[in-house]
């Protein structure tokens, strides 16, 4: 389990997470919805150890994660950024394997993403930044999967992306979870996050202002109004 306790983060004056507290639990798909700034990509930094808070700790098994990425990914904690933020002048195959650089023998990992997104294999030689972006998400998670890590942290992996996409990349998404990996989704596209979720939570200011079961997150007033306003829409 991971335990986020009591973080604070700001950039100068700005209070980006004000005493933030979640529970990822072992196994589930834990959504987390909230407006654009509400905190989540710090919160999402700060897990990886990307960015150090202020105050605050983070918990893995009990066991504090360290402030320093290539140790988060070691312990088996992977974030696949806001962005993508894939090598566009490197080959698809050349990013899998910087995905995969806390591990010795990169190869398993390298057919294990081929064998789930054939695409990839296709492309394998091609400059990534020459893919659509359904197809540079889907390298984005290859190579997050890379280091066979047991939570994946997603940060809005449904920006910019056509609805049939989005629907694929939650497909995979909850595939991955099935496989035994825990998942953490921050997304503001809440309606498909929360249709995927085990458990969820809301992030407004820099705070966990709810959590519970995703349907019942889904079933709340107040999320619907601020969240879900589009019910009306097929997609
Ligand atoms: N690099 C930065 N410098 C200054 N302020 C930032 C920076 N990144 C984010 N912020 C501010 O921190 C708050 C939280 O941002 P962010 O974590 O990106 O939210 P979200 O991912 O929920 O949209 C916002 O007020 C945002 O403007
Ligand atoms: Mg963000």
């Amino acid at each position: 389990m991971l335990e986020i306790r009591d973080l604070s983060f700001f950039y100068g004056k700005i209070q980006a997470l004000n005493h933030l507290s979640l529970e990822l639990r072992d196994g589930e798909i834990h959504a987390v919805i909230g407006a654009n700034g509400a905190g989540k990509t710090t919160m999402m930094n700060c897990i990886a150890g990307q960015l150090v808070p202020q105050s605050g700790e983070i918990l893995l098994d009990g066991e504090k994660l360290p402030n320093a990425p290539h140790m988060v990914v070691s312990r088996g904690v992977v974030l696949v950024p806001e962005g993508r933020q894939i090598f566009h002048n490197l080959t698809v195959e050349e990013n899998l394997l910087m995905g995969g650089y806390t591990i010795k023998d990169r190869s398993p990992g390298v057919e294990r993403s081929y064998e789930m997104f054939p695409r990839l294999k296709e492309r394998r030689r091609q400059r990534a930044g020459t893919l659509s972006g359904g197809e540079q998400q889907m390298l984005a998670i290859a190579r997050g999967l890379m280091s066979d890590p047991k939570i994946i942290l997603f940060d809005e992996p449904s920006l910019g992306l056509a609805p049939l996409i989005v629907n694929d990349v939650m497909s995979n998404i909850k595939k991955i979870n099935e496989s035994g990996v825990t998942v953490m989704l921050v997304e503001q596209n809440a309606r498909k996050a929360l249709a995927i979720a085990t458990r969820a939570s809301v992030i407004e200011q820099g705070r966990v202002v709810k959590s519970g079961l995703a349907a019942e997150i889904a079933a709340d007033e107040s999320v619907i109004s601020n969240y879900l306003g589009k019910a009306k829409r097929k997609d």
